[in-house]
C-alpha cells in the first residue's frame, strides 16, 4: 500500500542502487522541491551528496542563513556555500529591462553553479527537484509563459551528469509531506513560490543597493504581520515591490524625497489568472506604520489591487 513512509523507504533503497558508492551534486536553492529532494538523498547517502547553494544577493531576509541552518547545522549535509552577492549585482549594475535582468540572473547562475561543480572531483550524478507537473506541464506551460524561468538546465556538454530525481513521481502537496516526513521544518516546507531571479524582479528597473535592501527589509516586516495575523497560512504569494522612482514626502518637518513599497497579496490555483486578498484594514494599517518607521529610503506604502489578469503576480 502507497503512503509516504514506504514511498521514502522506496526511493532510499532506488537512490542507493542508482548512485552506489558514488557522489551526487545538487543545486539547493532553499525552495520547496529542492530541499526536499536534499533531504532525501541525505538519509539514502548521507556525505556522498554535494548540496551548493549560490546566495545571488537576491534572496529573502534569512533565507539563505535558513538554509546553512537547516542544512549543514541539523541535517550535517555536505553543504557549499557561495555568496556571489557581489558578482551579480556587479553584472547587473545598469540593467532596466526586466527579461534582460533573468538572463543575466540564470546565466551568472549557471556560470557559479559550473565553477563550483569543476572543483568537485568524482562527481557523477546531479539531483534535481523536477516533480510530476513539471513533466506533463513542459510544452504546454512553457508556451504560454510571460516571462522567462530558469533552473539549471544549461550546464555545458562536458558536465553532464546522471539524473537523480526521486520525486519526479509526486505532486507538490506530495513533495511537502515527504519534507514534513522527513523532518523539514514548516516554514520550508510551506513556503510560498519564490521566482528564480528572487528579489531582482521587484527591486524595479536597474537594480540599486538601497532600493533592495528596501524590498528586502519591507518583504520582512511583511511575512512576520501575515505570520502573525495567520495569513501566511491562508494567501499564496505576498510580498513588497520597490519601483525605481520617488515621491515627496514630509518627515520630521522636513521634505523628503524618498521610494515607495508597494504590498502585492495574491490567490491563485496554478498561476495563470490570480485574485487579490482582501486583507482587514488593521492589519495593513501594521505593515505601514512598520514599513515606514523600520525601512530606510521609504516614505509611502500602497497596496496593489490589480488581478491577473490584466496585471501578471510580480511586476516584472
Ligand atoms: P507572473 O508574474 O508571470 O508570475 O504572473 C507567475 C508565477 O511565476 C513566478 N515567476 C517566476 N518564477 N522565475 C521563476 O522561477 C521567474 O523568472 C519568474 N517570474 C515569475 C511568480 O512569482 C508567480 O508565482
Amino acid at each position: 500500500n502507497w503512503n509516504m513512509k514506504n514511498f521514502i523507504a522506496d526511493q532510499v533503497e532506488l537512490i542507493k542502487r542508482q548512485v552506489g558508492d558514488r557522489k551526487v551534486l545538487l543545486a539547493l536553492s532553499g525552495g520547496v522541491d529542492s530541499s526536499v529532494v536534499a533531504a532525501l538523498l541525505i538519509k539514502a547517502i548521507g556525505k556522498q551528496l554535494v548540496c551548493v547553494h549560490v546566495n545571488h544577493g537576491l534572496m529573502r531576509k534569512g533565507e539563505s542563513e535558513s538554509v546553512v541552518e537547516v542544512f549543514k547545522n541539523q541535517l550535517d549535509a555536505n553543504l557549499v556555500y557561495v555568496d556571489a552577492t557581489e558578482r551579480f549585482l556587479t553584472k547587473l549594475a545598469g540593467v532596466a529591462d526586466p527579461e534582460e535582468k533573468r538572463k543575466i540572473i540564470g546565466a551568472e547562475f549557471i556560470r557559479v553553479f559550473e565553477e563550483e561543480a569543476r572543483k568537485l572531483e568524482g562527481i557523477d550524478f546531479l539531483g534535481q527537484g523536477t516533480i510530476y507537473p513539471d513533466i506533463v506541464e513542459s510544452g504546454t506551460k512553457t508556451a504560454k509563459m510571460v516571462k522567462s524561468h530558469h533552473n539549471v538546465g544549461g550546464l555545458p556538454e562536458d558536465l553532464q551528469f546522471e539524473l537523480v530525481e526521486p520525486v519526479r513521481q509526486l505532486f507538490k502537496d506530495e513533495v511537502r509531506a515527504c519534507g514534513t516526513e522527513l523532518g523539514l521544518p514548516d516554514d520550508m516546507v510551506y513556503r510560498q513560490p519564490f521566482p528564480g531571479p528572487g528579489l531582482g524582479v521587484r527591486c524595479l528597473g536597474a537594480i540599486t543597493r538601497d532600493r533592495l535592501e528596501a524590498v528586502r527589509e519591507s518583504d520582512a516586516i511583511l511575512r512576520e504581520e501575515f505570520a502573525a495575523a495567520g495569513l501566511d497560512k491562508k494567501v499564496w504569494q505576498y510580498f513588497t515591490v520597490v519601483p525605481d522612482f520617488k515621491s515627496v514626502g514630509v518627515r520630521d518637518n522636513a521634505r523628503s524625497f524618498e521610494y515607495p513599497v508597494i504590498l502585492r497579496a495574491i490567490n491563485t490555483v496554478d498561476a495563470m489568472t490570480a485574485t487579490i486578498e482582501e486583507i482587514d484594514w488593521p492589519v495593513l494599517q501594521k505593515i505601514t506604520h512598520r514599513i515606514l518607521n523600520e525601512v530606510k529610503n521609504v516614505n509611502r506604502v500602497c497596496y496593489d489591487l490589480s488581478p491577473k489578469p490584466c496585471a501578471t503576480i510580480e511586476w516584472e
